[in-house]
C-alpha cells in the first residue's frame, strides 16, 4: 500500500486532474443517486392512482414529470461519466509518460554493473507490465472508487433511515467480502509472480533472438528457440490453472456469503412491506439501493485485485527505482537543469514513437552537455594515470592487478597483450563505467573517482572495440556525441574517417538508415563511422580499442592516417591487435594475465624478447609465411 501512496507522491503534478476526476465521480454518484428515488416516488403515485380509480389525469402529468427527471438524471450521469472518463484517459497517459520517463532516466543514469546482470527484453517487459499495471488501476479507481465509495455511504445512511437490520446486513458485507477477496488475491498474486517471470524470461530471450536472428538462422536454431519460448509460456499454463480453480473456488465462496446476505435483505424488505411498514414505492426504492450496494460489493474483488497488481507493479518499479546510482551520476543528474519528467508536459505521446522523438529532439539536452563546472588541470600532472589498480568485475576474480601507469599530455600509448587479458576493461575503467577494487585512477592530475563524470567522460573520445552504433541515420551517428554540428563537421569527420565514400554511395548518402546497430553496414563501414563519432567528438584524449581491425589493408591505412591527424597534440591510448597500427607510438604497455608485463618504446620492445617481440615475430613470421603463398600461387 505505501508503495500505492509513492505512486501517487511521485505523480503529485497530476493532482488537478486527480481532483476533477473525483468531482466528475461524486456529480455521478449524486444523479445516480437521484433515480431510485424518483422510481419509488413514480411507484407510490402509479399504486395510489390504480387505487383510487380514476383521478388519473395529475398521475399521468406526475410520472411523466418523474420519468423526465430520471431521463435528465440518467443524461446527467451519461455526460458527467463520459467527461470523468476523458480525464481520466488523460491522467492515465500522463502517468504512463512521467512513470515511464523517470524509470528511463533512472536506466540511463544506473551504473554499467547493474546492465551487466540484465536482459534488455527482460527489463523492458517488466518496466511495461509494472507501468501498464499502475494506471490501469489509478484509472478505475479515478474513475470509479469515488463514486463507490459516495453511493455506498449514501445506500447505508439512507438504508438505515428505513430499516437498521437492512445497514447492519449491508456493514457486515463489506468487510467479510474484502477479507475474503484478499485472501483470494495474496495466493492468486503469488502464482502471477511466478508466470511473469518465466514471461520475463522469454521475452527477454525473445529480444535477444530477434537482435541476433542471423547467428540464429545460421545455427539454425529457430526451432530450438521457439521450443524454449513456447515452454516458458507453455509452463504459465499449469499455474494458470491452479490459479484459476483458487480464484473461482473463493469466488463462489465469497459470492455465495453475498446472496446468503441478501436473502435476508430481501426477506427483511418484503416481509416488512406487506406488513404494511414500507410503502410498494419505498420497497421498490428500497430494492434499488440494494442493488445499487451490490455494485460496489462485486466489483471490490476487482479493485482489490487490481490493487494488488499496482503494488507488486510498484514494488517492481520502484525496486529499480531505489537502485542506487553511482554517487557521481547523482551529481550530474541533481545539476542537470530540468527534469523531462517534472517538466510534466511530456504529454500523450509515450505511446507513438514519432511522437517521443520529436518531443525529445525539441527538448532533450545534447547527449554529452556538461552542466559540471570545467575542471582545471594540475600542472604538468600526466592527463592519464593508473595507480596501483586492482580490478574485478565479479566477487573474487580479479581481471586486473597492479596496473601502473602514466601518459603524459599528448603521449600516444598502446596496450598490447593476448586476449582477455583486460585490455577494454582498462578501458572501462578510465570511462568510469566501473570502479577500481583497489588503487586510484587519476585524470588530469586529479583523482578519477573524484571528477564529475560528465567532465571526465566528455574529455574522452572512445571507439569501441564493437562499433556500438544506433539505428537511425548515419549523419545522427556520426553527430551521437554532437547533436547541434554542422553538416560540414560531420561531413569533415567522415572524410577523415574514410567514410565518406561510401557514404555518399548510399543511395541517401548521410541520410541513409543503417539499422538496429548499424546491422545494414559491413563490419568495416561500422568501425569508420564509430571512428568519425570519435573524431567529432574531438576530446582531448582518445581512446581506439581495436578501431580497425574490421577493415583491410587499404582501408586501415586510410583511417589510419586519419586518425594519426586527429591524435597529433592529443593524448592516445591504442589497443590492437595488429601491429602494424601502433608501430608509430611512443610507448608500449604489454598486458599478460591482467598484469602489466612490460612498458617502453616499441624499439626496446622488439629487443627485449618479452610479449611484444614474440607477437612481432609471430606476425611477421605470418606474413612472410602469407607472401610466401602468395608468390607460389601468383
Ligand atoms: N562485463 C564483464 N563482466 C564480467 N567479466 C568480464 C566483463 N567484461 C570482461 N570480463 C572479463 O574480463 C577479462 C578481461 O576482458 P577484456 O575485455 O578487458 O579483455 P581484452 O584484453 O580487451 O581482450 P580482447 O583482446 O579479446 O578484446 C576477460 O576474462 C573477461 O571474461
Ligand atoms: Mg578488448
Amino acid at each position: 500500500m505505501t508503495s500505492l501512496l509513492r505512486i501517487v507522491r511521485f505523480t503529485r503534478a497530476l493532482a488537478p486532474l486527480y481532483i476533477a476526476i473525483i468531482a466528475c465521480s461524486v456529480l455521478t454518484a449524486v444523479a445516480g443517486l437521484a433515480v431510485p428515488f424518483l422510481i419509488g416516488h413514480a411507484t407510490d403515485t402509479v399504486a395510489g392512482a390504480v387505487d383510487e380509480q380514476g383521478g388519473t389525469g395529475t398521475a399521468v402529468r406526475t410520472v411523466v414529470l418523474i420519468a423526465a427527471a430520471v431521463l435528465a438524471a440518467e443524461l446527467a450521469v451519461t455526460v458527467i461519466s463520459n467527461v470523468g472518463g476523458w480525464f481520466g484517459d488523460v491522467m492515465s497517459n500522463r502517468m504512463r509518460t512521467i512513470l515511464s520517463v523517470r524509470y528511463y532516466d533512472k536506466l540511463l543514469h544506473l551504473p554499467q554493473r547493474w546492465f551487466d546482470g540484465e536482459i534488455t527484453g527482460t527489463i523492458v517487459a517488466r518496466l511495461n507490465r509494472s507501468i501498464t499495471e499502475i494506471t490501469n488501476f489509478t484509472k478505475m479507481m479515478s474513475n470509479s472508487f469515488a463514486s463507490m465509495l459516495i453511493t455506498t455511504a449514501a445506500v447505508l445512511a439512507i438504508s438505515a433511515w428505513y430499516a437498521w437490520p437492512l445497514t447492519v446486513l449491508l456493514l457486515i458485507v463489506f468487510p467479510v467480502y474484502v477479507w475474503l477477496t484478499s485472501l483470494t488475491s495474496v495466493k492468486w498474486q503469488r502464482l502471477e509472480g511466478e508466470k511473469n517471470e518465466q514471461i520475463d524470461i522469454a521475452s527477454g530471450r525473445f529480444a535477444e533472438v530477434v537482435g541476433q536472428i542471423r547467428v540464429v538462422k545460421s545455427f539454425v536454431r529457430e526451432r530450438g528457440e521457439l521450443a524454449d519460448f513456447s515452454r516458458r509460456f507453455r509452463s504459465t499454463d499449469a499455474t494458470t490453472r491452479a490459479q484459476s480453480s483458487h480464484w473461482h473456488r473463493m469466488d463462489v465462496i465469497r459470492r455465495a456469503f453475498l446472496n446468503l446476505i441478501f436473502f435476508g435483505i430481501y426477506v427483511i424488505i418484503f416481509v416488512r412491506t406487506v406488513q404494511g411498514q414500507f410503502t410498494i414505492g419505498e420497497m421498490v426504492l428500497l430494492i434499488q439501493l440494494m442493488a445499487m450496494a451490490k455494485a460496489p460489493v462485486e466489483s471490490m474483488s476487482w479493485v482489490i485485485d487490481s490493487a494488488q497488481r499496482a503494488i507488486a507493479g510498484s514494488k517492481d518499479y520502484f525496486r529499480v527505482m531505489e537502485t542506487p546510482v553511482d554517487p557521481r551520476t547523482a551529481a550530474v543528474m541533481a545539476a542537470r537543469p530540468t527534469d523531462a519528467a517534472d517538466a510534466g508536459h511530456a504529454s500523450g505521446t509515450v505511446a507513438d514513437g514519432e511522437g517521443v522523438d520529436g518531443h525529445a529532439d525539441d527538448r532533450a539536452p545534447a547527449p554529452v552537455l556538461t552542466v559540471s563546472p570545467e575542471i582545471e588541470a594540475v600542472p604538468g600532472a600526466p592527463v592519464v594515470a593508473f595507480r596501483g589498480v586492482d580490478f574485478a568485475y565479479e566477487d573474487g576474480e580479479d581481471v586486473l592487478h597492479e596496473i601502473d601507469f602514466a601518459v603524459a599530455r599528448g603521449e600516444k600509448i598502446a596496450l598490447v597483450g593476448e586476449s582477455g587479458g583486460g585490455k577494454s576493461t582498462i578501458v572501462n575503467l578510465l570511462l568510469g563505467l566501473y570502479e577500481p577494487r583497489r588503487g586510484s585512477i587519476e585524470v588530469v592530475g586529479r583523482p578519477s573517482a573524484e571528477l564529475p563524470l560528465d567532465q571526465l567522460r566528455s574529455r574522452i573520445g572512445v571507439v569501441f572495440q564493437d562499433a556500438s552504433l544506433f539505428s537511425g541515420s548515419i549523419r545522427e551517428n556520426i553527430a551521437y556525441g554532437r547533436p547541434e554540428a554542422s553538416e560540414e563537421e560531420v561531413v569533415d569527420a567522415a572524410r577523415r574517417a574514410n567514410a565518406d565514400t561510401f557514404i555518399r554511395r548510399f543511395p541517401a548518402g548521410y541520410e541513409q538508415v543503417i539499422g538496429e546497430r548499424g546491422l545494414k553496414l559491413s563490419g568495416g563501414q561500422r568501425q569508420r563511422i564509430a571512428v568519425a563519432r570519435a573524431m567529432l567528438k574531438d576530446a582531448p584524449v582518445l581512446v581506439l580499442d581495436e578501431a580497425t581491425s574490421a577493415l583491410d589493408t587499404k582501408a586501415e591505412i586510410q583511417v589510419q592516417k586519419g586518425l594519426e591527424e586527429l591524435m597529433a597534440g592529443r593524448t592516445s591510448l591504442i589497443i590492437a591487435h595488429r601491429l602494424s597500427t601502433i608501430a608509430g607510438v611512443d610507448r608500449i604497455i604489454t598486458l599478460s594475465d591482467g598484469r602489466i608485463d612490460e612498458i617502453g618504446s616499441p624499439a626496446e620492445l622488439a629487443a627485449s624478447g618479452g610479449i611484444y617481440a614474440q607477437l612481432l615475430d609471430l606476425q611477421s613470421a605470418g606474413n612472410k609465411k602469407k607472401l610466401a603463398t602468395f608468390d607460389i600461387t601468383g
